[in-house]
């Protein structure tokens, strides 16, 4: 093999697994993240749940292969990072209920997670590693993973041993004895001797825990959410009936990125004209027509928070008659919604006011000829948490201050529908993030126009956008 031929084929032998998980250079860069403190506090709150003599112990997410020797990025699993702050792979928590002796150490928890290795790191990016957990996460018992089976701790002496249902698509890495398919494998074997397993108790509890935000998280969404309405304004200023989806989505994505947004939180949903009633589209291809509605779901992730805004907008700057008819029942519906976001309500009642609206306004213009025919045009929930996910977890109860959930209702009429079409291929979405208080709900993303006429103003002004887009 020729000495060129040769460094080509180390080169991709070396990068066998390119996997993008470089999130914890994130503690050597920013400076705005959760504290090691906000962390323990949440691993204190959860234990103040658990029942005496219980353990429970979570897993970092499995990494997931896109093809090849390639897989996505990296994203942890919200519980796991929500109680350890920890953003890396193959790793996992234990949080004991009393403090337990084992071996010399007298702890309430253990993590084990990667150990450093610079070569691979040159290569990766840079791990936290267990003096890394230390320092910067604030755990006092740090293992590497490989020595999970070497710490003695007998599940069989605690009541109850909490961990989340195991996942099947875990891959096993032949040469590393300390990742997750050999953590939970080995985890599973001790827990053969252990009567009792509850995964539903367990989500409950961090159900119960992430459901209300703390100032510290509220900071973080907060400004995942003011990132999102700037990025959204600039759109609205820059949106021209001669552009396509994906350009819209890569002017949305750039307003997040160029402000510290990491990614944006879910798939950017850019549905035009028909492609404005699938409410999940993201293939984002076509290209407009003048007179189209365009639906704009977009939301930053800050830190790990997101933002969840819709927004649906005319490109040509001013909504037909029929698209103005149907947003305005679609605000209506909206603000009715955000007026139920009261604490001690039930947690459908923003679905309920909303849908009382739609169905009343839909009979109204003879779209349907009885209100409870109303979910064939909005057939979705209004509502939901926000937070680590965007569709975040939480009981589902009642509201409570410190609940932050969308109020996004929308109406949907593709092509060929049972009503005049006038109507065809009219897809309107509004949502916006509020936050339960003890009074008046708070509209984050309040900030960002939603009344028709507002939008038609902003879509007036100027954009910085240059737009080298438009084809000759
Ligand atoms: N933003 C997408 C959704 O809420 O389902
Ligand atoms: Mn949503």
């Amino acid at each position: 093999m020729s000495q060129k031929l040769r460094l080509i084929s180390l080169f991709f032998c070396s990068l066998s697994a390119l996997a993008l998980h470089g999130q914890s250079d994130r503690y050597r860069y920013d400076r705005d993240l959760l504290s090691k403190e906000f962390y323990a506090g949440r691993r204190e709150a959860f234990r103040a749940l658990m029942p005496d003599s219980s353990v429970a112990v979570f897993f970092a997410n499995p990494e997931r292969n896109r093809s090849n020797d390639v897989d996505f990025q990296y994203s942890q699993d919200p519980d796991f990072y929500y109680l350890s702050g920890h953003p890396e792979p193959n790793a996992m928590l234990i949080v004991f209920k009393e403090k337990v002796r084992i071996d010399t150490m007298l702890t309430n928890e253990l993590i084990f997670v990667q150990e450093r290795n610079p070569s691979k790191e040159s290569w990766t990016g840079r791990r936290l590693g267990p003096a890394g957990v230390r320092s910067f996460l604030g755990f006092s018992n740090v293992f590497v993973n490989t020595q999970f089976m070497e710490v003695p701790i007998n599940f069989n002496r605690f009541k109850k041993v909490f961990y989340p249902e195991f996942r099947d698509d875990i891959r096993d890495d032949k040469n590393d004895k300390g990742d997750l398919f050999s953590l939970v494998n080995n985890f599973r074997m001790l827990l053969k001797r252990v009567p009792e397993k509850d995964s539903y108790e367990l989500r409950q509890f961090m159900c119960r825990l992430r459901e209300v935000k703390t100032s510290e998280e509220m900071h973080l969404l907060r400004k995942a959410i003011q990132i999102s309405c700037q990025a959204h304004a600039e759109l609205m200023r820059a949106l021209d009936s001669t552009m396509t989806e994906y350009q819209v989505q890569a002017m949305i994505e750039y307003g997040f990125k160029v402000r510290g947004s990491e990614y944006p939180g879910y798939p950017t949903i850019v549905g035009s004209g028909e492609n404005s009633c699938i409410l999940h589209y993201i293939e984002n291809r076509r290209s407009f027509r003048k007179n189209d509605i365009l639906v704009l779901d977009a939301g930053a992730e800050y830190h790990g928070y997101t933002a969840d805004i819709t927004r649906s907008l005319p490109v040509n700057g001013k909504f037909s008659a029929e698209q103005r008819i149907i947003y305005d029942i679609v605000y209506d519906a909206q603000m009715a919604g955000i007026k139920a976001c009261l604490k001690g309500n039930e947690f459908r009642a923003a679905h309920k006011a909303a849908m009382e609206v739609v169905g009343r306004r839909l009979k109204q213009l003879g779209i349907i000829k009885d209100e409870k025919e109303a979910n064939r045009y909005f057939f979705h929930g209004t509502s939901h948490y926000l937070g680590l996910d965007v569709h975040d977890a939480g009981l589902y109860g009642k509201l409570q201050p410190g609940n932050v959930i969308t109020v996004e209702p929308g109406i949907y009429i593709p092509g060929g529908s049972d009503c005049d079409k006038k109507w065809w291929n009219i897809g309107i979405r509004i949502e916006d993030d509020i936050l339960i208080t003890n009074g008046a709900p708070e509209n984050l993303s309040g900030s960002l126009p939603s009344n028709a006429d507002e939008i038609e103003r902003l879509m007036e002004k100027k954009s910085f956008f240059v737009m080298p887009l438009k084809e000759k």
